[in-house]
């Protein structure tokens, strides 16, 4: 009797983990051609370690490096950044996710091959960091049609070739980061006329642009721009300018070459660095109004005085070191 009774009150219980398991298994979110996409993903990748959450028995919402959006279950976000036993190129597959708003394949330094083309199928993205991987041939012209683009960062790869001008078409873009790779040939003229209402900040150093910077670019007006880095040219003035808002300026390391006493330096200014150039003329003396944290004219062709005042002399002599005759602090008396 009491045994039985024993019995009776555990009923309910196994009813309960039945129903829990029921549950589980027929409450599965993930969208099916999604979830398909991402085993291919995972099989290009050649199965690492840190997509081992992502097990074909299970709802592929809850799996590791992935979002899915809460109202329609389809993935929106893949991020998978820092692993070394991750090995193989981006499949095509990836362009089979087309409610994907972020992809991010980042610091993965054994993910080699060209950038994927049938990236340009993501029509939602706004969010494209493929930075800090061994990704090698060109960028593809193609993406230029992900209309929704905010940031889009290719840094630290091996991509060579030229920028594609139609890059500039992205009507979305707010930051444009291509720096520490080997892309070659110029500036594309197009990048003058970013289509969106406000231009991107603009990182294309440490690759091997070279030739003149298009004086289209005298319309560009980011908040930063480094260009540091390149083999690039000529005149540089057109960053400069009254009614600019750039913040922070860096073209350190080119062949640059024009006369800063002509440039009108803008109110915004706080980070100038144009050291190995061959910038001439002199430092005007409307630079003590500027409020600047970092200045840098070293290695230039520069000449006469040091304006005295403002942040001028709160720089130390390798800011103004190397040039053809500048002089007063913190550099030596003028003569
Ligand atoms: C999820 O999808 C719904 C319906 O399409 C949409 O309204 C919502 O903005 C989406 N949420 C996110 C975070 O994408
Ligand atoms: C990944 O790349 C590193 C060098 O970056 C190398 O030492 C390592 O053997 C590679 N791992 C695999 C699994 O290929
Ligand atoms: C840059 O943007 C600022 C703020 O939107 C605007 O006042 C200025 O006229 C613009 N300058 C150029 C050169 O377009
Ligand atoms: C630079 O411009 C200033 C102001 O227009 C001018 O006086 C000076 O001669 C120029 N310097 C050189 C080296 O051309
Ligand atoms: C300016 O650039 C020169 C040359 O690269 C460098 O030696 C110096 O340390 C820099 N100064 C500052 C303040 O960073």
């Amino acid at each position: 009797m009491a045994s039985n009774l024993k019995k009776l009150s555990c009923l309910p219980f196994f009813f309960l983990i039945f129903f829990f398991f029921v549950t589980i298994s027929s409450a599965e979110l993930c969208n099916p051609n999604d979830k398909k996409v991402l085993l291919k993903i995972k099989k290009a990748f050649n199965n690492p370690y840190i997509l081992t959450s992502w097990d074909p028995q299970t709802d592929c919402c809850h799996w590791y490096c992935v979002k899915c959006n809460r109202t329609t279950h389809r993935i929106i976000s893949l991020t998978i950044f820092a692993d070394d036993r991750l090995t193989g190129q981006i499949p095509p597959e990836v362009g089979d996710l087309p409610f994907l708003q972020t992809l991010m394949l980042h610091k993965l330094p054994n993910l080699t091959g060209p950038i994927q083309p049938t990236i340009a199928k993501l029509r939602n993205l706004v969010f494209l960091d493929l930075s800090w991987n061994g990704l090698s041939g060109e960028i593809p012209d193609s993406l230029s049609t992900l209309k929704n683009l905010f940031i889009l960062t290719l840094s630290f790869n091996k991509l060579t070739g030229e920028i594609p001008s139609s890059l500039s078409e992205l009507p979305n873009l707010g930051g444009l980061r291509l720096d520490r790779n080997q892309l070659t040939g110029q500036i594309p003229e197009s990048f003058g006329y970013f289509s969106g209402e406000q231009a991107p900040d603009l990182i294309l150093s440490h690759n091997q642009l070279s030739g003149k910077i298009p004086s289209s670019l005298s319309r560009l007006n980011s908040t930063s721009i480094d260009l540091s880095r390149n083999k690039l040219e000529g005149d540089a003035s057109m960053f400069f300018g009254a009614n600019k808002m750039i913040q922070i300026l860096d073209l350190s390391r080119n062949l640059l070459e024009f006369n800063l006493s002509e440039v009108v330096f803008p109110q915004s200014l706080t980070s100038l660095d144009l050291n190995h150039n061959k910038v001439y003329g002199g430092l005007p003396p409307v630079m003590t109004e500027l409020k600047l944290q970092y200045l840098n004219v070293s290695y230039n062709r520069l000449c006469g005085p040091i304006p005295v005042g403002g942040d001028m002399q709160s720089f130390d002599l390798y800011s103004y070191f190397h040039n053809k005759c500048l002089c007063g602090a913190p550099l030596g008396d003028c003569k």
